[in-house]
């Protein structure tokens, strides 16, 4: 047995010798050897996501995972739905000069399609990208112009290959009071640049899926009916908003409750809604954060699988894909990106080795009701 085996306690710091009391005990030592072998087998991978559900099951790729024979063995194991994390957004594609460079979303795409994926499209406008070339002393007539074709220009490349856009990101104010003041908002208005996104997708792709997606909507109750009120704003001024994107960056320590009170409230608009970037960290942010890991994990049990069964229980027209940020623990931005990894930080439903997370479980069980 290695570093780390079982101790017998006869054995227990003393000297082993070849005796007969240590031959007596050979056959108790082996089994004990075999009982702690098999506790030391690794546990073994997670049956496939996507096997669990009727639905798609998403995760985000990046081509710089693209070399990584692992990653990409996981991925076509679990997953039937791929979200670029990176590649399709502004910062990656628009150019200061309004130019844009597709190479890398292409390449991202192209890969997607070769495995059989469906491609989500993240993001064609979000409040904190393309200020450089939308800059506030843009004419307005300009940067009108130069909106539209950004957005018809992307959606239009990808018409055909995108089962949906995330159209615009993160509308909403941060505290869920009224909506985000940005660039976009200044120079078109602040409904005015959401409609006119959608309706420039729209025009580039009339399959495609438009959702209007949005982060801490169950974690902030205020927020999420903000939201809800703005996608009903927006299809009474017309804009084509085919979807509603809840990011479930989920905060484990919320009420049971609020996750199912807002999924009933997003399903009562009769929009299609994908869970788009579900993690769950166990990070607090408190120093005074006296739970420990098992709490917390038992909190992120009990929170997954309450998003679980709430996205099951939709009908199924309304469910679009129940998709993850990263696809092991060791794929997820809060894990991956300098000051955010922590110690015990597992946000998602695989861990590194590909095996299944505690909640994990809870959405298999919730997916099997
Ligand atoms: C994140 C990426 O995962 C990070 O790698 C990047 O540094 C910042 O953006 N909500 C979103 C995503 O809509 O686009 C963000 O993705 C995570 C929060």
């Amino acid at each position: 047995m290695g570093e780390g085996g079982p101790r017998s306690g006869s054995d227990e710091g003393s000297h082993f010798r070849l005796n007969r009391r240590s031959l007596l005990a050979a056959p108790l030592a082996l089994a004990a050897c075999d009982r702690f072998a098999s506790a030391q087998t690794p546990a073994p991978e997670a049956a496939p996501l996507k096997s669990l559900a009727p639905f798609p099951i998403g995760a985000t790729g990046m081509t710089g995972q693209l070399s990584d024979a692992v990653w990409v063995a996981q991925m076509r194991r679990h997953v039937s739905q791929l979200t670029p994390e990176w590649e399709l957004k502004p910062e990656r594609i628009l150019q200061p000069d309004f130019t844009c460079d597709f190479s890398a979303s292409d390449r991202i795409v192209d890969w997607g399609r070769e495995q059989g994926m469906r491609i989500h499209g993240h993001t064609l406008v979000w409040y904190s990208q393309g200020q450089q070339a939308f800059n506030d002393d843009l004419p307005r007539a300009r940067f009108a112009s130069e909106y539209d074709r950004y957005v018809s220009t992307v959606a239009g490349r990808y018409r055909g290959r995108m089962a949906g856009w995330d159209v615009v990101n993160e509308p909403v104010a941060e505290d869920g009071d009224g909506l985000r003041d940005c660039h976009f908002s200044r120079a078109l208005g602040q409904e005015g640049y959401i409609v006119r996104a959608f309706e420039q997708a729209r025009g580039a792709d009339p399959e495609a899926v438009l959702f209007l997606n949005e982060y801490n909507l169950e974690n902030i109750p205020k927020k999420g009916a903000t939201f809800l009120r703005l996608v009903e704003r927006l299809l009474t001024l017309g804009a084509p908003v085919g979807g509603i994107g809840a990011q479930s960056h989920l905060d484990i320590e919320i009420p049971a409750g609020q996750i199912t009170a807002f999924m009933r409230d997003a399903a009562s608009l009769g929009l299609p809604i994908h869970v788009s970037e579900l993690d769950f960290s166990l990070r607090s942010d408190s120093p005074l954060d006296t739970r420990s890991l098992g709490q917390k994990r038992a909190q992120q049990v009990a929170r997954v699988g309450e998003l679980a069964e709430a996205f099951f229980a939709l009908p199924e027209r309304q469910r679009y894909a129940f998709t993850t940020w990263g696809l092991r623990d060791t794929d997820s931005w809060l894990v991956r990106e300098d000051g955010r990894g922590w110690r015990d930080e597992s946000p998602l439903l695989l861990d590194a080795q590909g095996r299944a997370n505690p909640a994990y479980q809870a959405v298999a069980a919730a997916f099997r009701a």
